[in-house]
């Protein structure tokens, strides 16, 4: 018998708030014609001011729980992906816990930047396949709004707020790849290429801190790994691009997105983009790209489906699943 993680629902939210490229224009010397052709962004969504990423997080939660038919109580663990939780403690999972009113089980957040949607989906599905939870709810959702230098414009137009959930079940598989489910994972960082992508504070230096970002150094690390980690995933299950329905990729930069797909011998119409819409939301891009996939009619229940991320740290990764 082989346990498999089996995806029963998904939803997403995103804020109100739409920023196009043209309203950096005013306050920063870029051009909306610079942004789409440099990142293939064309607007993305900010948090309202009180709105937190617990908040986004739990509209998408409730979403995924929708379309899936069950309730909280019908859940036992949260994970929630993001670097821009509300506080520094308790999590944005336990948060998410006592919105939803889930007063048993347990949630807790996990940490990786844009790959972390990858590393809480692997956890997710190492607590399910190793039978200590039967139904847990995956969340990626950030404020990076909220860490933004809004004078530096090599940074400030690349993103993005937003949230995704997806729910996950314990469901018997016959142990072949034709099982729904999670297939594969590959997990990865490298602590040396800290200066290239981080944020310059937090608790223990006493201040929040500004993104930053060495990009062509970050975009050249990512063509390579992501296509490597994608490739480690498939191959961990006898699988090839070939075999991939649609690539929902980490949504940071078009031109990154095509060259990875290029890389893996995909073409872009298996690759599902939101990146014009929502821009780089870090740990929640895959969740919110799956969800929107879905919404489109693109993703449907069979498709093998290859997520693949990559962030500070470096962090990267992806995941392998059948829908
Ligand atoms: N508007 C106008 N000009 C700009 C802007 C802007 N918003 N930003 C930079 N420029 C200028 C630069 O100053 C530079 O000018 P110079 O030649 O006079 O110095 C010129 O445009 C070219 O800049 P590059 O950095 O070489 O531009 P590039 O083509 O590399 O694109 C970008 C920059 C979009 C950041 C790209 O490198 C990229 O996407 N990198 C990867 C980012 C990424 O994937 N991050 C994911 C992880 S994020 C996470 O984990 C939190």
């Amino acid at each position: 018998m082989t346990i498999r993680a089996q995806v029963q629902g998904v939803g997403h939210y995103l804020p109100k708030r739409v920023v196009p490229n043209s309203e950096f224009e005013a306050t920063i010397d870029t051009s909306d014609e610079w942004i789409r052709s440099r990142s293939g962004i064309e607007r993305r969504h900010f948090a309202a001011n009180d709105e937190t990423t617990s908040d986004m997080a739990t509209k998408a939660a409730q979403n995924a729980l929708d379309m899936a038919g069950i309730k909280a109580s019908d859940i036992d663990a949260i994970i929630v992906a993001t670097s821009t939780a509300d506080l520094t403690f308790p999590s944005a999972a336990t948060m998410v816990q006592a919105k939803l009113g889930m007063t048993t089980g347990f949630a807790f957040d996990v940490q990786a930047v844009c790959a972390g949607f990858v590393f809480a989906l692997a956890t997710a599905n190492a607590l399910i396949v190793s039978g200590q939870v039967n139904r847990v709810i995956v969340i990626g959702a950030e404020t990076f709004s909220r860490i933004m230098d809004w004078s530096d414009r090599t940074t400030s137009v690349l993103f993005g707020d937003g949230a995704g959930a997806l729910i996950l079940e314990a469901v018997e598989g016959d142990g072949t790849n034709a099982d729904r489910g999670i297939l594969a994972t590959d997990l990865n960082s490298d602590g040396r290429h800290k200066d290239i992508l981080y944020v310059d504070g937090g608790v223990s230096t006493q201040s929040t801190g500004h993104l930053k970002m060495q990009g062509k150094e970050v975009f050249r690390h990512a063509v390579e790994k992501l296509a490597s980690t994608a490739h480690t995933a498939l191959a961990k299950v006898n699988l090839g691009s070939d075999d991939i329905d649609w690539i929902v990729p980490h949504q940071a930069n078009l031109r990154i997105i095509k060259s990875t797909a290029q890389k893996m011998g995909v073409g872009l119409d298996r690759v599902v983009l939101t990146v014009q819409d929502h821009g780089n939301t870090s740990a929640a891009s895959i969740p919110l790209a799956l969800s929107v996939g879905v919404e489109r009619g693109q993703i449907k229940p069979g498709n093998l489906i290859v997520t693949e991320a990559i962030g500070g740290g470096l962090a990267w990764g992806a995941v392998v699943l059948r829908w």
